[in-house]
């Protein structure tokens, strides 16, 4: 039932709609309105005014209101399929294996392909898009050509061998297949004949996996905690695994998260006594990050030789060393980070930027820029409790770095000196942003773990957050920056911890800003805490990006349409738009509007994880209200939280729905907001090795079932790129001709 269909949005109006804004012909966006919006636009405008062409900001300005979303909404669906609305066209671009290079041939798709640093990896996730004028030279309006750069989070591993994975110890080839798969992947794309594809053999093409050497930047460079066999100086690393959410920097470069790293890596049985005791400072720190002695680590890579690029993920402390120059104790310092890619050049070292904190990194958004002021930059660490961060840098924009004739030392000068913040949200609607640094009293006299310096404070920023007192969240996954408003938006995936009576530190008690606990509708009856996440969203005051306090509120809640509206369906979700388990969180450039992807285990009995577009108001735009919980004695709990206004199908549709056992993750658009790029992570991911050889036993056969690589109706499935245009060539999402003419 759609009872909010007709619902009048002039009494909860978007900010494009309060907000009149104007393109000049020079691409500079203007306010015509005084608004609350107005301050932040002016940032906006004083970024590029004044400035030539060549250093307008990368992200051209959003197109001008009247915008409506234009599409049918997409059914919810289990079919193994992508299905996008009627008139628009999903074409997969670039799966795993598909070379890079002519040395990789063509991929089997059986078990039997190696060389995975010529191909593409498994489980692709974040993804940007970077624009290439004809010559091959960055070119920020480039929609015909450019060069997509993404994550490769994880595997499928059943699916990269033959007959499945071999248990410990682990083959080296099959290791050395394995590795590869994960990274980073850059490829160069062209639109011929209206298509696009990929470029075999460009140089822009790239595969960066967790062996390809890095650099260590920032305050921990050099320090103590560094330190490993193979930088005793501590200002180098190997690689970057399980690489999740993005981001872009406004000079042109590509960062990357690195989330659930601790997993990989294999401590014995005895090393915390081997450390100095369960209170040892490295063993508090182990702990903190999931690195549990005696546990199997997640392929068992350490199993596979003695080789260096096999030992390295044994970190026990093996050597008779104090520092830890002669083993790999401190190797799990050297992930964790934000890193720094040029994808315009393959030759610039990658860097790891330790200012920005060690956590379960998912994306770094950043807020809207302003001459003269500092950069922030949003993140959030994704694991249940876990919490949101700021960056704010030292240095203050120079429009001349939107175009710099270095770009990774000009993230040097943004990314590798300034303060990080986490935050704390009150019942009131409001918030602060907490310095985590050595001149807080609760920091340097926390007793569970006695901070070393700021670059140890940085290194361990969970438990510097824990001694400030941070409000822990129901796993933060993306962010993204608001490009008009400037508001910051977090997708809160789900939390099972959550309980409106924990027991025991792991649980958590509702709260204002995460406030449900609730057991999901038949047939999944036992899933209590915030089974379905929401998306909370912040405002800095006055618009700053070194603001020290917000306002916030829920911009949706995940819920299945018909469950209970006082409690569980608190945004008033319809079947047009109801979802479970928002994770990627990406706004157009071009057009502001939110794309919000699924990664979901609740509602996978009625559909496959899905992609929706919105277009939402702003911090305040709804109502407060109040949730009535009954404990087991019987006695009422009332949380009060705060609501943003309710979609109707004018501001919230589902637009993708994927195939079977995926997630949808990671979106990326040309510049003229007419393509965007999506990635199919993981579909048919739940397969037995007894199933590997048996087709009609897998969950899915995309993309092979669309007609795409070898395999066919029985093909093993893949994590794939596609990329979506619309057939009459117009903006994604929303009818805009007339605005693009006015440009
Ligand atoms: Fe890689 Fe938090 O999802
Ligand atoms: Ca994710
Ligand atoms: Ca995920």
């Amino acid at each position: 039932m759609n009872e909010h269909e007709d619902d009048n949005t002039s009494t909860s109006p978007t900010l494009m709609e309060v907000v009149e804004a104007r393109l000049s012909r020079r691409g500079v966006l203007r306010v015509g309105m005084g608004t609350a919006g107005a301050a932040v636009l002016a940032g906006i405008a004083g970024c590029g005014g004044g400035g030539d062409d060549a250093v307008a900001a990368p992200a051209p300005a959003p197109v001008a209101r009247p915008l409506a979303l234009s599409f049918t909404p997409v059914a919810k669906s289990t079919a193994d399929v992508v299905s996008v609305p009627a008139g628009y066209t999903a074409t997969v671009i670039y799966a795993l294996g598909d070379p890079l290079t002519s040395d990789a041939p063509a991929f089997a798709n059986d078990g039997s392909d190696t060389n995975y640093e010529n191909r593409a990896g498994d489980h692709h996730d974040g993804m940007e898009y970077y624009g290439l004028n004809a010559a091959g030279a960055r070119d920020v309006a480039g929609s015909d050509r450019g060069v997509l750069a993404m994550n490769h989070e994880a595997l499928t591993d059943q699916f990269l061998h033959v007959a499945g994975v071999t248990a410990n110890p682990r083959p080296p080839a099959e290791a050395d297949k394995e590795m590869p798969a994960h990274g980073l992947s850059f490829v160069e794309l062209r639109k011929t004949g209206g298509r696009f594809a990929t470029v075999k053999d460009s140089i822009f093409n790239r595969r960066v996996t967790p062996l390809t050497p890095m650099r260590v930047n920032g305050p921990a460079r050099g320090h103590a905690l560094m330190t490993t066999k193979f930088s005793t100086a501590g200002t180098d690393c190997r690689g970057t695994i399980n690489n999740c959410g993005t981001g872009s920097t406004p000079w042109g470069t590509f960062l990357s998260g690195e989330e659930n790293w601790a997993g990989y890596f294999f401590r014995n049985a005895t090393d915390n006594a081997t450390r100095g005791g369960s209170t040892a400072g490295s063993v508090v720190s182990l702990n903190r990050f999931g690195s549990t002695q005696g546990a199997a680590s997640r392929h068992g890579w350490e199993t596979a030789g003695t080789e260096d690029r096999f030992a390295r993920w044994d970190i026990s402390r093996k050597g008779t060393s104090t520092d830890g120059t002669d083993d790999y104790r401190n190797e799990l310092n050297t992930f964790g980070w934000i890193i720094e890619a040029d994808p315009y050049n393959a030759t610039q070292a990658i860097r790891k930027r330790t200012a920005l904190g060690r956590f379960a990194h998912e994306s770094a958004a950043f807020g809207l820029r302003a001459v003269g002021k500092p950069l922030a930059v949003y993140m959030g660490d994704d694991s249940r409790g876990e919490y949101i961060y700021k960056y704010v840098s030292t240095a203050n924009w120079d429009a001349a770095d939107a175009n710099p004739a270095n770009r990774i030392t000009t993230g040097d000068k943004y990314l590798d000196s300034g303060r990080l913040h986490v935050a704390r949200f009150n019942a009131d609607g409001s918030g602060q942003w907490i310095e985590l640094t050595t001149a807080n009293a609760a920091i340097a006299g926390y007793t569970s773990y006695r901070f070393a310096d700021q670059a140890d404070v940085l290194v361990n920023a969970r438990l510097a957050a824990d001694a400030v007192g941070a409000t822990r969240m129901d796993r933060p996954e993306w962010c993204a920056v608001h490009p008009v408003t400037g508001e910051v938006y977090y997708t809160l995936t789900n939390n099972s911890n959550r309980k409106v009576e924990p027991s025991g530190a792991s649980q958590m008690a509702v709260d204002a800003s995460n406030p449900r606990a609730y057991t999901d509708a038949p047939p999944a009856a036992t899933a209590p805490g915030n089974i379905n996440g929401h998306i909370v969203r912040m405002r800095e005051t006055g618009g700053e990006s070194a603001a020290t306090a917000f306002t916030w509120d829920i911009y949706l809640f995940g819920a299945e349409a018909g469950m209970d509206a006082a409690r569980v369906n608190l945004s008033s979700l319809t079947g047009d738009h109801d979802f479970s388990s928002p994770d990627g969180l990406v706004f157009s450039a071009r057009t502001g509007l939110a794309f919000i992807q699924t990664d979901d285990g609740a509602y996978t009995d009625v559909t496959n994880c899905m992609m929706l577009v919105g277009m939402p108001g702003q911090v305040g735009d709804g109502a407060v209200q109040s949730l009535e919980y009954t404990k087991a004695d019987g006695s009422k709990l009332t949380v009060q939280t705060r609501v943003g206004a309710k979609p109707t199908l004018a501001t919230l549709r589902r637009f993708l729905v994927g195939p079977a056992g995926c997630e949808i993750t990671g979106l990326a658009e040309t510049p003229d907001g007419k393509a965007i790029f999506v990635n199919i992570q993981h579909p048919g991911e739940s397969i037995a090795k007894a199933n590997v050889g048996d087709p009609a036993k897998y969950q899915s056969h995309w993309p092979g079932n669309a007609g795409y690589g070898a395999g066919g109706a029985l093909a093993r499935p893949r994590s794939a790129t596609i990329v979506i245009t619309r057939d009459d060539g117009g903006l994604i999402g929303v009818d805009g001709d007339a605005v693009l003419n006015a440009l």
